[in-house]
Parts: C-alpha cells; structure tokens; sequence
C-alpha cells in the first residue's frame, strides 16, 4: 500500500532504527523535520539535549507552516511522546492532511549494535526502555487514529517499501 502524498508523516522507531536513512530515501530534504538536526541548529549540536525544547519549538512551527499549506511533512524525531504526536495530529486535521506513522521495524539486536557503534551512543537503559516502547507502539498508533505503515529498517533504505497496512 502506498503511502498518501500530500501527508503528515510521523516515523517512529527507536535510535538507530533507521528513521533518518528511510526519511532521505524516500522524501525530499526540505520536506523532513528533525528533531535532531534542528538541535544542532539552535543549539551547540544535534546531541545538545539542552537544546531539544528550543528544536521542538522550531519543528512544531515548521510542522504548523506546512500542513496549513497541505505540503508534505515527514517527523523525524524517535515519534514515542503520545502528548507530541497529539499536538502534530491535531495539526493535520485541522488541514484535512492524513495521518500517516511509519514504524520503522527493525531487530533489537540490530539497534544495538548500531548504537554501540555510534560517535555518541545513548545510554544501553535508554534504548533499551525504547525498544520496549515499540513493542506496543502499533496498536496505540491505531488507537490514536493513525494509519500506520510498518516498514524495514534492515533493507535497503531504497527500497524498503511499506509491509504492511492499516488491518
Ligand atoms: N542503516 C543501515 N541500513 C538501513 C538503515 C540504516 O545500514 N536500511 C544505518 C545507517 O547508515 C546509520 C545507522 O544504521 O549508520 C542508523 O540509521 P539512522 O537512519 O541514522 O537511524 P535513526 O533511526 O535515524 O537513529 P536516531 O534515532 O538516532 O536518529
Ligand atoms: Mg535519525
């Protein structure tokens, strides 16, 4: 199933899922907010957690000029604050936008060892709390009202076609 363009398009996924690499793969850069690059922008990098209420603000605003437009945009923040997704979906009504989260499914096993490998890992308790996260993540997408699109973190960012649909 292919997802809706024009959309609002929450990823969510834990740290080194592949949420940045599938977002580069399948949209334009000015379509896609980060939560991470936005750090680095209003703060001293995109690890400067004393920046994150300052990068959120900046996104919620860019989340809030695009889906008055219609235009595409594509969250990429770990997506796992219920009280965030509220607000951007609120956002997207408001503009007639679907509301499309895409899960980005990827083996514990695989985040860890990408994290272990990272410059500046998160803490193992920190993803692991993550991981535990995605494990009911689906069906509280669902219960939200999100049409939700599980797609592979492994394969080829590419070609990483959504696996499957709303049930
Ligand atoms: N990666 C990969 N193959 C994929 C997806 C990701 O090899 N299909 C690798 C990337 O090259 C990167 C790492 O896995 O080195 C993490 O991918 P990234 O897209 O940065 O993950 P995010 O989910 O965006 O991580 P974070 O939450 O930390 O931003
Ligand atoms: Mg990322």
């Amino acid at each position: 199933m292919q997802i809706p363009d024009p959309a609002l398009v929450v990823l969510v996924g834990a740290a080194g899922s592949g949420k940045s690499t599938w977002a580069a793969a399948n949209y334009r850069p000015t379509e896609v907010v980060s939560s991470d690059a936005l750090r680095a922008v209003v703060g001293s990098g995109s690890a400067d957690l004393d920046a994150s209420n300052d990068a959120f603000e900046v996104l919620d605003l860019l989340v809030t000029g695009r889906t008055r437009r219609g235009l595409t945009v594509v969250v990429d923040t770990l997506g796992l604050d219920a009280e965030r997704r509220a607000g951007w979906a609120a956002l997207a009504r408001k503009a007639g936008l679907p509301l499309v989260a895409v899960v980005v499914d990827t083996p514990a096993a695989t985040c860890r060892a990408r994290n272990a490998g990272r410059d500046r890992p998160v803490p193992a308790s920190v993803l692991g709390a993550q991981l535990q996260r995605m494990r009911d993540i689906r069906r509280e997408l669902e219960t939200e009202g999100w049409e939700v699109h599980v797609v592979s973190g492994e394969a080829s960012a590419a070609a990483s076609a959504p696996t499957s649909s709303p049930g």
